[in-house]
């Protein structure tokens, strides 16, 4: 099975940087994108003994968890399948190109040598683009590959954003472009592909489908 092209965006240079200057500039944006840094942080602090400082973060995007990595002193991989994401990255004031290095792969592949020693993946804003289980389960793989622990969003279909997003694209006639998922279905994926729920964390409970996990193998626990 394969990802729609619709969901790998950013082919061209100057989309990259229009989405990098715009996302996140709105009110309610921000508080959104403050909030997940802190629960970043949560799940990346919570303790782990195979940690070997090594993370890979994929997709990286145009690099709004670099300072969080970076101050939690870690060797960084970035990925991304758009290229121009990470050009941007490489761009970005304070990265270290001597300690950490970007580049593109995509997370239905195996990922390129320079992720195998990590120990931990990174995988923001990602899941609710992948439509079917069968993609979710090949990226859990991938990010799970190497016995990595995971801190990664998925979105959930239990809250109100399922519902008024649903309304909002019925009244303009149009599909929902993101999925969000039972809880249970989700659970299943992250068994499937031989993974367990540790931690798992709401953006804003009953509001907002973003729901941030921590994974482990199974057999880790
Ligand atoms: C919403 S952005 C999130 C980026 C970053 N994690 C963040 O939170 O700022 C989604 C990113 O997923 C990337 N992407 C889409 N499909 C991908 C794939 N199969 N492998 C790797 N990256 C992918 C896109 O290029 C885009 O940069």
């Amino acid at each position: 099975m394969q990802q729609a092209e619709s969901t790998k965006p950013f082919r061209q240079q100057s989309s990259g940087r229009h989405y990098k200057d715009s996302r996140y500039r709105g009110f309610f944006q921000k508080m959104v994108a403050r909030r997940e840094q802190v629960l970043a942080r949560r799940l990346l602090d919570v303790p782990y003994s195979r940690c070997n400082g090594h993370i890979v973060d994929i997709p990286c995007g145009y690099g709004r968890f670099y300072p969080l990595l970076r101050q939690l002193d870690m060797k960084v991989s970035a990925m991304d399948q758009s290229q121009a994401m990470v050009e941007l990255y490489q761009e970005m004031d304070g990265f270290r190109p001597d300690h950490d290095h970007a580049q593109q792969a995509d997370v239905l592949k195996p990922l390129p040598a320079d992720a195998d020693r990590a120990s931990r993946a990174l995988c923001v804003r990602l899941f609710q683009h992948l439509h079917h289980g069968e993609l979710r389960v090949q990226a859990l793989r991938t990010l799970g590959a190497n016995r990595r622990r995971i801190v990664m969003t998925y979105y959930d279909d239990g809250c109100l954003h399922y519902w008024s997003k649903r309304l909002a694209m019925w009244l303009k006639g149009k599909k929902v472009r993101v999925k969000m998922i039972p809880r249970a279905r989700f659970e299943s994926e992250v068994a499937a592909a031989g993974l367990r729920i540790v931690k798992r964390i709401k953006l804003v409970p009953g509001l907002h489908a973003q729901t941030w996990v921590l994974l482990e193998p199974l057999d880790d626990a």
